[in-house]
């Protein structure tokens, strides 16, 4: 067993940590704040390669390891998650979907564009009535001549201002349950496709969430992503290895609020000493790392199971559902930790606790996790 990272892997994780602090932390307190999007930040992600970090460079992306790519969304969480979730959706669900299933076609089309960021992508799977119960798909995709008449609404769509590509999930044919759903990719600007308002949220607040509805879109027939009745394997397959990139994220976001507060720790001073050396800061703090370290074994065995071939659905759900619960335990206790002064904006750890929450809700709730953890157990 080697727990070694290699050169690439600790250079690839210290220029993410160098854009992190340099180019995310400015501003970071302001966007969150005011809901705005890191545009100028996420163009800038994109000519450094880490929004196509796991692409062939056949395809314009940077033909990294998973275990890169985790590592560079903990640096990244650790200062602005709402950048990370842009990062993670367009690699991991648009980006790994698009490559692995996609026609020559398609690749050449979108994957091209989306690996550099030059234009970014949304993964549209849910909707008002279908979240965690993902099967009971009611936009539908209607096979008409040369193309699909798409109708319906899907719900909480990250990127979903800003896209320019959606890969959309829709039921194709209703009578054959799950096995009649397809993937498509639409375009931004197809006719009678609407954006819906942007969601006024508790955390990742300069994410951009939207509603997005589709009446009578006419999608092209070699926009199809797979056979017809792929979509819904399309998107567990690529929700499992998405699982591993918001795991990084919770670790980003835990492990960010945990060095702050320990920072905090060693400084503040309270009945004549640092608080550090009062043993309740210092248990806490004891806990909090070793939590971060369980859930970083975790998520580098899930992206280390990913690149080596090995099944990765299981490994992937118990490091998204660890290093979630983590994130949450860690940042409450990283405000505790700052007193008053965790309690406003200027010292980022009760905007990492808001962020926190998220991971426990998106790309399949925890209790989700739980379902596909313990169907695979008993299955093994
Ligand atoms: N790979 C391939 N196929 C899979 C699979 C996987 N990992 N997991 C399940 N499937 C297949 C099953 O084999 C089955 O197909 P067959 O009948 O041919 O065998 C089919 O999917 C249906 O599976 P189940 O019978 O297990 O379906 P279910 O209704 O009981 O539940 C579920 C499945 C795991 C709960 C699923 O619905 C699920 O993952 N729900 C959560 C949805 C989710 O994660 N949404 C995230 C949206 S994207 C997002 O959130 C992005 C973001 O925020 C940034
Ligand atoms: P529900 O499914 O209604 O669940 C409500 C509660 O019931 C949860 O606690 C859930 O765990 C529990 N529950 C449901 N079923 C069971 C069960 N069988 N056993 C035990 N408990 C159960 N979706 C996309 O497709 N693309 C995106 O880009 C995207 N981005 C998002 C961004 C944000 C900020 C948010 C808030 C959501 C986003 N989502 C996205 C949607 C997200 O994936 C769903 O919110 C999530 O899957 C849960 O679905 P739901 O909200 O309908 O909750």
């Amino acid at each position: 067993m080697d727990f070694t990272l290699s050169e690439e892997q600790l250079m690839i994780r210290d220029a993410a940590r160098d854009f992190a602090r340099n180019e995310l932390l400015p501003g970071v307190v302001e966007r969150d704040e005011k809901q705005l999007f890191p545009a100028e930040q996420v163009r800038h992600m994109g000519a450094l390669g880490f929004l196509g970090m796991m692409v062939s460079p056949d395809y314009g992306g940077s033909g990294l390891d998973t275990v890169s790519y985790a590592l560079a969304m903990e640096e990244i969480s650790k200062t602005d998650a709402s950048a990370s979730v842009v990062m993670s959706v367009n690699n991991s669900l648009v980006c790994w979907g698009l490559e692995k299933f996609g026609t020559e076609a398609q690749k050449k089309k979108y994957l091209t564009r989306l690996a550099t960021g030059e234009i970014i992508g949304a993964f549209c799977l849910s909707e008002p009535e279908a979240g965690s119960d993902a099967t009971s798909q009611k936009t539908t995709a209607i096979e008409q001549g040369d193309h699909y008449l798409l109708n319906g609404t899907k719900n909480w769509i990250t990127n979903g201002g800003t896209a320019s590509v959606y890969l959309v999930i829709a039921q194709t044919h209703p009578e054959k349950k799950h096995h009649g759903i397809n993937a498509f990719i639409v375009e931004k600007g197809m006719e009678g496709f609407e954006i819906g308002p942007k969601e006024n949220k508790l955390g990742i607040r300069g994410s951009d969430t939207h509603s997005l509805i589709f009446n009578d879109v006419k999608v092209p027939k070699e926009n199809r992503i797979g056979e017809d009745g792929f979509g819904f394997s399309f998107a567990m397959k690529t929700l499992a290895g998405g699982r591993i990139g918001i795991a990084s994220q919770a670790l980003g976001i835990a492990s960010g609020a945990y060095e702050l507060a320990l920072k905090y720790a060693k400084q503040r001073k309270a009945f004549g000493t640092e608080i550090c050396n009062h043993q309740a800061i210092a248990f806490k703090l004891a806990d909090m790392h070793t939590r971060i370290e369980a859930a970083r074994h975790l998520v580098l065995k899930a992206a280390w199971d990913k690149d080596q071939g090995n099944n990765y659905d299981l490994s992937g759900a118990m490091a998204k559902l660890y290093a979630s619960q983590t994130a949450m335990d860690v940042t409450i206790e990283a405000v505790q930790i700052h007193g008053g002064n965790g309690y406003v904006k200027e010292y980022h750890v009760e905007r990492l606790m808001r962020d926190a929450k998220i991971t426990q809700i998106y790309e399949g709730t925890s209790e989700i996790q739980k379902i596909v953890i313990s169907r695979g157990i008993l299955a093994g």
